[in-house]
């Protein structure tokens, strides 16, 4: 923390922080691009955040590569690559947390207990430590961006966070560093999310309205593709993440599977 403090100094603000846990892909990119254009100073965290991994999660296994990430960064024009080591963001005997009740409560927040109070922690922690302007999220975690942005107002951090579209594969696959886990007959069945999504897109464009209707199109989708093990398939409220039985509002399609052992997440706005 202290070296980031004496290294961010003798920089120019506004500071831009992006977030991440490495492995970085054209999204992590996206994110750092963004950052590069509003802001003096772009500050790239990567810390695989062992408080948001379940006990029978991937944390030991999550991909790493920082000669890979060093060049990417670098490539995105980030000015500071900060790869803090685990001691330095949780203290020995640490018991301080942050929960977002509500926000947390659905879809990932009930199949990943303590999932989002593991990101709402070390997010906050990344706010004290690089004292950024604006910080910055993807969509592709669209519980997360809320979580995220309802923390950072709740806590009066006066961080703006500033929500990044989806990038996607050219068979409409969002990028993400699980994608390194799949097999290739996995990544074939993967774009069945996407699938789903686009199912829902199209009903709500020709005019259908109710979420049930909506969801059993998205669970069709999935479940053509034998591969694929659906988890949910959800019309959601955008603000809130309550289930929406009739779109009158802003709404959010949220999908989960597992494709072979790899569960996979996407969302789109409807
Ligand atoms: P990670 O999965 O590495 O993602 C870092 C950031 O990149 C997140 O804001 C995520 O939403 C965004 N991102 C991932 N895939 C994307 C894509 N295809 N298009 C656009 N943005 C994408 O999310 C985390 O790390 C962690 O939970 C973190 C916020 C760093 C806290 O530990």
């Amino acid at each position: 923390m202290a070296e980031l403090r004496a290294v961010l100094a003798a920089r120019p603000e506004p500071v831009g922080l992006v977030p991440t846990m490495g492995y970085l892909h054209e999204g992590h990119v996206s994110l750092a691009r963004r950052a590069r254009a509003e802001n003096a100073t772009v500050v790239l965290s990567l810390f695989v955040n062992p408080t948001q991994f379940g006990p029978n999660e991937d944390y030991a296994r999550y991909p790493r590569d920082l000669e890979h990430d060093r060049a990417v960064a670098a490539a995105a024009g980030v000015d500071v690559l900060w790869v803090p080591a685990v001691e330095d963001v949780y203290p020995p005997g640490a018991q301080t947390w942050v929960e977002v009740e509500a926000l947390s409560r659905r879809w990932e927040g009930e199949r990943r207990p303590g999932h989002f109070r593991g990101v709402a922690t070390v997010v906050l922690k990344l706010f004290l430590a690089a004292r950024p302007t604006r910080a910055y999220f993807g969509e592709k975690d669209y519980q997360q961006l809320l979580v995220v942005r309802q923390m950072a107002a709740d806590l009066l951090s006066g961080v703006e966070v500033v929500a990044c579209p989806t990038v996607r594969e050219p068979d409409g696959l969002a990028l993400s560093s699980r994608n390194a886990y799949l097999a290739p007959a996995e990544r074939a069945e993967a774009v069945a999310l996407f699938e789903a999504l686009s199912r829902a897109r199209t009903l709500l464009a020709a005019g259908e309205r109710d979420g049930a209707t909506l969801e059993a199109a998205m669970r069709a989708a999935l479940d053509a593709h034998s591969g694929v093990e659906p988890d949910y398939a959800a019309v959601v409220d955008a603000a809130t993440l309550e289930p929406l039985p009739t779109i009158d509002r802003p709404a959010r399609a949220l999908v989960a599977a597992r494709v072979g052992g790899v569960r996979l997440i996407d969302n789109c706005a409807l």
